[in-house]
């Protein structure tokens, strides 16, 4: 975990500075709370959650705002995106579309 931390900030030394905030912060978010589910960057091919790299970021944030005011309808994803600010939202998508799949 320490070294994809390390080499995850040393890539995006080579980012641009204003994404390299927003993503930053997504990839944290991401750790602590989506990558149990969605794994980093793909789960296993049985499992039962969606990956989410390399995913348009316009896509996973109109997902995300759906799924947390329950027009799209998950039992899990309603209850874990309820508690996402619009910046969280914002930081994930970023973080995740620019993962390679
Ligand atoms: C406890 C497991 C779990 C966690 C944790 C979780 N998810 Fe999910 N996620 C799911 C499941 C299951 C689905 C499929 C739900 C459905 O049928 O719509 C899903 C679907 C999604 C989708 C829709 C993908 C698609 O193909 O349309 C997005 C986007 C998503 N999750 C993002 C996130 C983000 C961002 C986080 C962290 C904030 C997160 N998830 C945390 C289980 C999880």
């Amino acid at each position: 975990m320490k070294r994809f931390i390390v080499a995850s900030l040393l890539l995006l030394g080579f980012a641009s500075n204003a994404n390299a905030a927003v993503i930053f912060a997504g990839q944290a978010k991401a750790a602590a709370v989506c990558s149990q589910c969605h794994g980093i960057k793909t789960p296993s091919a049985d499992a039962p959650f969606p990956s989410l790299a390399g995913r348009d970021a316009a896509y996973l944030e109109s997902a995300l705002k759906q799924y947390r005011d329950k027009t799209r309808k998950s039992d899990i994803m309603n209850a874990i995106a309820g508690s996402l600010s619009d910046a969280d939202i914002h930081n994930l998508a970023a973080y995740y579309s620019q993962q390679k799949p």
